[in-house]
């Protein structure tokens, strides 16, 4: 028993370790309200499946009757709420529900026997569910329907064919065992209903992958907090290499989303997001890119070879005369993120090598630098994705190792300014361009969309709506 115990407890550990979420999602009263109606629409189309088994019963030793062929013709929800309970989570509360059922009956009185139609109405219902919201065990948020009540409250009958005097008999009997029967349908019905959102919420994209080298882990960091006006998760959001889940030297700061409530839902994307992006990028390799002649602008005068160069450095034209060049760009180190509001800003560390081509392709070391540039970014939402565009601010040159004697590094500024802007910041764009996927639930489709940078997170405010 105690070895049990104990056991369960090692179990438990990975989940109540508190990590900080990276990414941060806040559905607002509008988004519970967007709920409510997907809800309320599930649940009906629910009820207006429900079909009632036959059955029979004895008024009088000698009166029975039998229902058969029982079904919904109607079903109406005009009241319906859907409230907050703080540290429990949503309420749902319906009232003056009604519906129309059409069935068959039968009698038998003493010899006489009949049978005809009939229609119920009843208008007088009400059923209430809270709804807990918890982790599944692969981080999605599972929800369950605890302490259902129904009440179905009085019912009219009208029979067709047969004797009114014969079916008068009957009439409160049938009407009290049907009502028994649905109050016994709902709450199994509304679970059904709830248990079917699990399929939903079973579509959060917990591992979404990016590309060859990334994936983001989008799983819940712990259950949900649920407050009077909003429910928030925390989420993960880290960037992984594909398959290969190893922790960054750094982990995320505590954030919280500013107390915004215009749209549906909010989703802080941290700055440790995005450093975990670049992370897993550069330890993949993916973050170095060699440089050619070929893809600088035919427009611009500077070319990539050793007669460009020996303008600034004579003793590289001097020493290899009429050779093109290679450069070759690599990251020193993970690019450091800085969200202030309304200013992103990436300021990145990377190797310069420049290399002599020679005729039989040989690349001959030149020189080494450092280059430390700033980029602005811009970020924005693209579909369910979240991409940027960067443009250069600043960049300083300091001369690593050079193969080629003494030079003044400043003389080197406009060549590199030029190939920063025409061919890394460009092929970085391409990338950015494509997107990051946001964490997402089946078909989701983001509308009224915007995006703010603030202290250390973006924020992103969206109203969601779902198609098939
Ligand atoms: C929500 O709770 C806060 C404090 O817990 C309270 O000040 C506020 O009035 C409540 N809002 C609503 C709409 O009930
Ligand atoms: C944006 O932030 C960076 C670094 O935090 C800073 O150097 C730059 O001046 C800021 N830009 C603006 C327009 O505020
Ligand atoms: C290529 O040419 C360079 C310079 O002429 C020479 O130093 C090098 O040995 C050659 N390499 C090969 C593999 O032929």
């Amino acid at each position: 028993m105690f070895l049990c115990w104990c056991l369960s407890l090692v179990a438990l550990i990975p989940l109540t370790t508190s990590t900080n979420p990276g990414v941060k999602v806040k559905l607002t009263a509008k988004g519970i309200e967007y709920g409510r109606q997907l809800a309320v629409a599930s649940i009906l189309q629910k009820l207006k499946t429900i079909k009632l088994d036959d059955m029979s019963g004895k008024v009088r030793v000698s009166a029975k009757y039998s229902l058969t062929n029982m079904n919904m013709v109607d079903v109406g929800l005009p009241t319906a709420a859907l409230d907050l309970v703080p540290g429990t989570g949503p309420k749902l509360s319906i009232v003056n529900a009604n519906f129309r059922l059409h069935g068959n009956w039968r009698v038998r009185y003493r010899f006489v026997k009949d049978s005809g139609s009939f229609n119920l109405n009843a208008d007088d219902i009400s059923f209430s569910t809270s709804l807990s919201i918890k982790t599944d065990p692969t981080g999605r948020p599972a929800v369950s329907s605890i302490d259902c009540g129904a009440n179905v409250g009085k019912m009219s009958v009208r029979f067709r064919g047969g004797a009114s005097w014969l079916y008068n008999l009957f009439k409160k009997s049938i009407s009290s065992a049907i009502q028994k029967a649905m109050q016994k349908k709902i709450c199994p019905l509304v679970a059904n209903a709830v248990s079917d959102l699990n399929n939903n919420l079973k579509t959060l994209n917990v591992l979404a992958k990016v590309d060859k080298f990334a994936e983001i882990e989008y799983s819940m960091v712990a259950s949900p907090t649920v407050s009077n006006t909003s429910i928030d998760f925390g989420l993960k959001g880290e960037f992984y290499n594909t398959g290969k889940h190893q922790e960054p030297p750094f982990s995320p700061a505590v954030f919280s989303l500013p107390p915004q409530i215009n749209n549906m839902l909010y989703i802080g994307v941290s700055s440790f997001t995005i450093e975990s992006a670049a992370f897993v990028y550069n330890t993949a390799g993916a973050l170095s890119l060699y440089i050619t002649d070929d893809m600088i602008p035919t427009i611009s005068p500077i070319r990539l070879n050793t007669r460009t160069f020996g303008v600034f450095i004579p003793q590289i034209d001097q020493r290899f005369p009429g050779l093109m060049m290679k450069l070759l760009v690599k990251m020193a180190k993970a690019p450091v993120i800085t969200f202030e509001p309304n200013n992103a800003t990436v300021q990145s560390f990377a190797s310069v090598t420049a290399y002599a081509i020679q005729p039989n392709a040989t690349l001959t070391p030149l020189f080494v630098l450092n280059l430390v540039s700033s980029v602005g970014a811009r970020v924005f939402v693209s579909g369910t994705r979240l991409a940027g565009a960067v443009t250069l601010s600043k960049m300083d040159l300091t001369l690593g190792t050079s193969d080629v004697g003494d030079f003044q590094v400043g003389t080197l500024n406009s060549i590199f300014q030029t190939v920063l802007n025409f061919v890394v910041i460009p092929t970085m764009n391409v990338q950015l361009a494509k997107g990051y996927p946001l964490p997402t639930l089946g078909k989701m489709k983001l509308v009224n969309t915007q995006l703010l940078v603030l202290k250390d997170h973006v924020m992103i405010g969206t109203d969601v709506q779902f198609t098939g």
